[in-house]
């Protein structure tokens, strides 16, 4: 009866039985996973943000595919703030980032096309594909000791086919943190051009550096391209992901890039999904982004110093190289213990909840995954409590 398209398990896994078991029990759980700035003691401006929503303009219904004008102008905004300039008429307001892949794949796919996305990366992308009749392939992210992650261009290059439709870069990735390179980015341009693919660059959390560094593109905006999809909105940028505003601004060869934004004004068109409301609102909550971004940049920093001080001396569990971002990646590889029995005892002996990579889809057994987000203090009980595991 049901679309073949979802095809997946939907059974709930050892880790989350038990952590409902603890909770269910009334334990105390460190959960070092949340990565819902909502629910984590920061400190919105609440009256700035809730009294933009009383305003007539939102009992007028005035419908345009790429978003009110008003909404475009703010992104555009944004991107000046960044000495980037970008034109009104390339930049479409979608709900979120995860429906602007929606629209972007209902764009370039057809059904069993491929979508190239790193490895390791957050798990939405296998869903967002799937959801659109695609699949996705993944390409290596390769870790070394001083320079950090990287693309593996000869595994990129291996895995493109005759189906592949797009490249989708996270920037900086999540979670391993990793900002592209100037020179990496020319090289997928080049790669795009030659096999005529569209390259997806999602930003949505690239105002999230640690440490300046001159050698990374915190936005490809503006930069040379063949077919170029830039994505952010407000979940990561303002910390409001219940908001629900986002955007896809389109960049490239002329041509392509006018075709793209016919369709994908058809495409928006016959949804017209974003709130008349959350467009209004889009400027006046604009303004709350410095407050929100530097409250969670200090956390960001913070907890990563920390992480590395506590972490630093030891043999068997590793703190890798995190440019920016909310999450970091600790490796175990030393101890030779599979990342269910890492995770799963952990949570069962010491109440700590870490992410295991194979959630993520790492490459190799040996990762776990931390979010930055986590209150510092909890944070810090919760790696003492895993550092004292083997005691
Ligand atoms: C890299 C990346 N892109 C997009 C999203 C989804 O963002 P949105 O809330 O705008 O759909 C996530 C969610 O965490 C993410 O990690």
């Amino acid at each position: 009866m049901f679309s073949k398209r979802l095809n997946i398990e939907f059974e709930p896994n050892q880790l989350s039985i038990l952590f409902n078991a603890k909770i269910a029990k009334g334990e105390k759980i460190f959960d070092l996973t949340s990565s819902n700035p909502t629910k984590l003691n920061f400190s919105y401006e609440e009256k700035l943000i809730l009294k933009n929503f009383i305003d007539e303009q939102s009992l007028v219904y005035n419908p345009d595919p790429k978003g009110l004008i008003t909404a475009r102008e703010t992104v555009k905004e944004y991107y000046k703030s960044l000495g980037k300039k970008v034109n009104v008429e390339d930049i479409f307001i979608t709900p979120s980032t995860s429906e602007a892949y929606s629209f972007l794949f209902k764009l370039l796919l057809d059904p069993d096309d491929e979508v190239l996305i790193p490895q390791p990366c957050y798990p939405l992308f296998e869903y967002l594909a799937m959801l659109d009749s695609g699949n996705v392939i993944y390409y290596p992210l390769l870790y070394e000791h001083k320079a950090g992650w990287r693309p593996d261009f000869k595994g990129l290059q291996a895995n493109i086919t005759g189906k592949t439709k797009s490249i989708i870069l996270i920037n900086p990735n999540n979670p391993t943190g990793s900002y592209i390179k100037s020179d990496d980015y020319f090289r997928f341009v080049d790669i795009c051009r030659k096999n005529k693919i569209a390259l997806i660059s999602d930003e949505v959390f690239s105002d999230y550096d640690i440490e300046k560094n001159d050698d990374i593109l915190r936005t490809i905006i503006g930069e040379k391209s063949y077919l170029n999809f830039i994505l952010n909105g407000y979940s990561k940028m303002l910390g409001l992901p219940q908001m629900k505003f986002g955007w896809i601004v389109i960049e490239g060869e002329e041509e392509i890039k006018s075709e793209a934004i016919k369709r994908l004004e058809v495409i928006a068109d016959t949804y017209l999904s974003v709130s008349t409301v959350i467009q209004n609102a889009s400027s006046k909550l604009f303004i709350t982004k410095n407050n929100i971004q530097t409250q969670i940049r200090g956390r960001i920093k913070t907890n990563y110093e920390m992480l590395q001080s506590k972490l630093l001396l030891n043999p068997d569990i590793r703190l890798l190289k995190c440019e920016g971002g909310w999450s970091a990646v600790i490796s175990f590889g030393n101890l030779l213990i599979s990342e269910d029995k890492f995770v799963y005892g952990l949570l069962e002996k010491k109440n700590v909840l870490i992410h295991p990579g194979y959630y993520y889809d790492f490459i190799e057994e040996g990762f776990a995954v931390i979010s930055l987000l986590t209150e510092t203090h909890i944070l810090e009980e919760g790696i003492d409590r895993l550092l004292s595991i083997y005691d």
